[in-house]
């Protein structure tokens, strides 16, 4: 995949303000939830950091950020600068894609756990292939057998009309993780969904019966992303 800035992300996160902040304390709590001590942070596509908790990267001696945007070290160092050079914890930057550097990566950080995110759930707009996407998806959780990670992607997204302030994060026990449609269903009256919806093709990143929260974005006014978030057992 070719490396490139997606201003129109950056500009639309930078202005979301207090209509993130919801969401943006969910993440942290579910960051914070996974308690093993690891020294380094494998961070695939984590742009400028726009969600992420600084007392999360505290946690950690070196985190490594693989993002194709040129831009994310530059920008993740503005967000979070302050956290990093108060505690304990260098960045090294590296621009690339995630599929290609995975087995690079993982080399190179034998004891490392790995957080993909946010990005995974816009795979099938590179592959525009459902089949494909499911293959790669697969293929990432094959290759992270042993190591502890940990994703956060769309599931499914879509307009809706509830009001940001009165949406309310779940948390999915080990049986509802993989149930389809009821599941689906659910999320969408929670939000007060309206028109179409789209799924993301994600069910296949955990193995079926991990415990998962999902936690409701309101990415722009009246649209709604249903974020997955959980911790793959090793
Ligand atoms: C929705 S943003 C992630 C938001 C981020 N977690 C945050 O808190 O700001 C998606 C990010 O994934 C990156 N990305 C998309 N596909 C990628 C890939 N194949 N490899 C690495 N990074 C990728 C994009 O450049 C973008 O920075």
């Amino acid at each position: 995949m070719k490396t490139s800035t997606d201003w129109s992300w950056h500009f639309r996160a930078w202005q979301a303000g207090a209509r993130w902040d919801s969401t943006r304390a969910w993440v942290h709590d579910w960051l914070m939830s996974q308690p093993t001590a690891h020294d380094t942070l494998i961070l695939m596509g984590g742009s400028a950091g726009w969600m992420m908790s600084p007392r999360f990267l505290e946690r950690f001696a070196t985190v490594v950020l693989i993002d194709i945007d040129p831009w994310a070290g530059r920008l993740f160092k503005w967000r979070h600068g302050k956290a990093l050079a108060s505690g304990p914890t260098s960045l090294q930057f590296v621009c690339g894609d995630a599929h290609t550097l995975l087995e690079e990566a993982l080399a190179q950080h034998p004891r490392a756990c790995l957080l993909f995110d946010n990005f995974l759930g816009l795979d099938t707009l590179h592959t525009r292939d459902l089949q494909r996407t499911a293959e790669r998806l697969r293929a990432i959780r094959r290759k992270l057998r042993g190591r502890l990670w940990g994703s956060l992607h769309d599931r499914f997204s879509g307009p809706g009309t509830r009001d940001w302030a009165r949406a309310a994060c779940w948390q999915l026990g080990r049986l509802q993780a993989t149930s389809g449609q009821p599941l689906a269903k659910a999320l969408y009256e929670s939000v007060q969904a309206r028109g179409e919806w789209l799924d993301h093709g994600t069910d296949v990143i955990f193995e079926p019966g991990t415990s998962v929260r999902m936690i409701p974005w309101p990415l722009i006014p009246g649209r709604w992303h249903w974020l997955e978030a959980g911790w793959a057992q090793v």
